[in-house]
C-alpha cells in the first residue's frame, strides 16, 4: 500500500490505471469505514482511500481542532483491507489558496442536517468534487449512515454528469445498535451507555408505521419527547422520503426515519430506513 500526499503524485500514480474505486474519509476509522472499503475492495481494480479532516465542512464552533486524528492506526487498518493507494494531502495540498469556489448544494442542503449546520453540505460537495478531480474514480463508496450527504453527493454526481457510479454502504453498528462514528469517542461512559437509545428509538418509530400508524408528526414528536426526557437535546426527528428526503404523502411507502440529537456536548446522528 502506497501513501501520498500530493496531487500531483497521486495523478501520476493513478495515470495508467483503467478502473478507480474511491472511499474518501475524514480518517479516525473505524469498522464502518472498513466495511466501505470491504465493498469498495470487491468491486476490483484500483482501491483508493483519502483520509482529509476538511476543514470547509465544520462551522467556526464546531469540532475541526478536536476531531480525531489517527493516522498510524488508520493505515494499518487500510492496508489490512486490501487498500492500494492512500492520499493523505495536508490543508496546504488541498487548500493551497483560500477556497472561494464551492459547490452550492440544492434546497435539500439547507434542511435536516443543514438546517442545524449550515454550510455544511457546501463544505462536504466541494471537498468531494474536488478529490473526484484528484482521483477521477469509476466508482466511489458512501455510508448510509451519512443519508444526507449521499443523497447530495448522488445529485451532485448526476446533476455535474460526473460519470461516477455511487455505491452505498449499510450502516455498520455497535452491539447496542448505536451507530458506529468517529464522534463517540466523545461519549462519557454514562452517555455510551444512553447513546444507544437513538437508535431504539427510530425502531419503535418504524415498528408504528409498520403497524400502520400515519400521523406522522405526532410520531416524530412523541420520539423527540422520548428522548428529551432522558437528557437529550434533539435537534430533528423525522418522517421522510427516501427519493428526496422530502415530507412523504399518505401514498408513500419508502420512508427513511432521520434523526440528530445531542448528548452532552456529543451530537450523535442517525437513519432507517422502513418500506410501509
Ligand atoms: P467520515 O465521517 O470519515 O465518513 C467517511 C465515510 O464513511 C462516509 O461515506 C460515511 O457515511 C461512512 N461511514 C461513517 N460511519 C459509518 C457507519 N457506522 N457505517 C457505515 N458507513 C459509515 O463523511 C465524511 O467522512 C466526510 O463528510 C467526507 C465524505 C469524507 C468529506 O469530507
Amino acid at each position: 500500500m502506497q501513501v501520498i500526499d500530493s496531487i500531483h503524485a497521486l495523478r501520476e500514480r493513478l495515470r495508467d490505471e483503467r478502473s478507480v474505486v474511491f472511499v474518501p474519509t475524514m480518517g479516525n476509522l473505524h469498522e464502518g469505514h472498513l466495511q466501505l472499503m470491504r465493498i469498495a475492495r470487491a468491486r476490483g481494480g484500483c482501491l483508493v482511500a483519502s483520509v482529509f479532516v476538511n476543514r470547509l465542512q465544520f462551522a467556526p464552533h464546531e469540532d475541526f481542532d478536536r476531531y480525531p486524528r489517527t493516522f498510524e492506526a488508520d493505515r494499518e487498518q487500510l492496508a489490512s483491507c486490501g487498500v492500494d493507494v492512500v492520499f493523505a494531502p495536508d490543508e496546504a495540498q488541498m487548500y493551497p489558496d483560500p477556497q472561494t469556489y464551492f459547490v452550492e448544494p440544492p434546497p435539500l442542503g439547507g434542511q435536516l442536517e443543514g438546517e442545524f449546520r449550515p454550510g455544511f453540505f457546501r463544505g462536504v460537495a466541494t471537498v468531494v468534487l474536488k478529490l473526484f478531480n484528484i482521483v477521477r474514480p469509476q466508482v466511489a463508496v458512501f455510508g448510509k449512515k451519512d443519508y444526507q450527504q449521499l443523497m447530495i453527493v448522488r445529485g451532485m454526481v448526476r446533476q455535474l454528469a460526473l460519470g461516477i457510479e455511487v455505491v452505498a454502504a449499510e450502516t455498520a453498528r455497535a452491539s447496542d445498535g448505536l451507530a458506529l462514528s468517529s464522534r463517540n469517542a466523545y461519549l462519557s461512559a454514562s452517555e455510551r451507555a444512553e447513546a444507544g437509545r437513538l437508535y431504539r428509538t427510530l425502531q419503535e418509530l418504524r415498528s408504528r408505521l409498520v403497524s400502520g400508524e400515519r400521523d406522522f408528526a405526532a410520531l416524530e414528536s412523541e420520539s423527540v419527547t422520548k428522548l428529551t426526557k432522558n437528557g437529550w437535546v434533539v435537534d430533528y426527528v423525522a418522517v421522510r422520503k427516501q427519493s428526496d428526503l422530502q415530507s412523504p404523502r399518505l401514498v408513500d411507502q419508502d420512508l427513511v426515519l432521520l434523526a440528530a440529537a445531542r448528548l452532552g456536548k456529543t451530537r450523535l446522528i442517525d437513519n432507517i430506513e422502513v418500506s410501509i
